[in-house]
């Protein structure tokens, strides 16, 4: 079961990463709905699940399948961040991961520990290939997953239209075996 823990960030706040319950399913899609607004992060433009959906995604945050994990603060959640498994034999040394945090709460270390976070978790399960997509716009992103291992596999050119401008679309991957 992932230890839950408390990270002072670079600014002298503290956080706390958690497993996901059901009752984040409310200021999770909050935090979803103020990412994919900002535009520029994400593809999804809008929330994918329903209320429903994502309480009954969080009644189990953690299998041999999946991680999602809250970074959380006076009830608030701030940060979020997930690991799927492949589903086949062929894939199931892998798995993708997603990652967001608050905007007021970026640039001071929040990131690093979720993802740090994540790979733990991941190594701990077996699983040796963790992987992600990122647009070649977000450096900040690309930055700090550079900082904790993350090389680049592959990028698919000019694949998306981001405020007026062609972008690459990068594929990452850390290998934890
Ligand atoms: C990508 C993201 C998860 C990183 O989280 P974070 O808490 O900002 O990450 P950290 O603070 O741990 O690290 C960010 C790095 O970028 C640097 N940075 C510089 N300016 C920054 C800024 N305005 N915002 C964020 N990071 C900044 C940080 O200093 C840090 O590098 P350092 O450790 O070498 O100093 C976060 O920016 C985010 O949620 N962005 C929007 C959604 C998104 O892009 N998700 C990922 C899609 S692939």
């Amino acid at each position: 079961m992932f230890p839950p823990r408390t990270v002072r960030l670079k600014d002298g706040r503290n956080a706390t990463i958690r497993l996901a319950t059901p009752d984040d399913a409310e200021g999770g899609m909050a935090l979803t709905r103020a990412v994919t607004a900002e535009r520029v992060f994400v593809m999804n433009e809008g929330l994918v699940l329903t209320p429903e959906e994502v309480r009954a995604d969080l009644s189990s945050p953690e299998t041999d399948e999946k991680l999602v994990l809250v970074a959380e603060t006076d009830g608030e959640v701030v940060g979020q961040t997930g690991v799927h498994r492949g589903k086949y034999s062929k894939n199931r040394h892998t798995a993708e991961l997603w990652i967001v945090v608050r905007k007021d709460w970026r640039g001071v270390g929040l990131g690093e520990a979720l993802l740090r976070a994540d790979m733990e978790w991941t190594r701990s399960v077996g699983i040796e290939k963790l992987k992600l997509g990122v647009f070649a716009s977000n450096v900040n992103a690309i930055h700090l997953y550079r900082k904790v291992g993350f090389a680049e596999e592959g990028r698919l050119k000019d694949e998306l239209t981001i405020e007026g401008k062609r972008v690459d679309d990068i594929q990452m991957a850390l290998w934890l075996a």
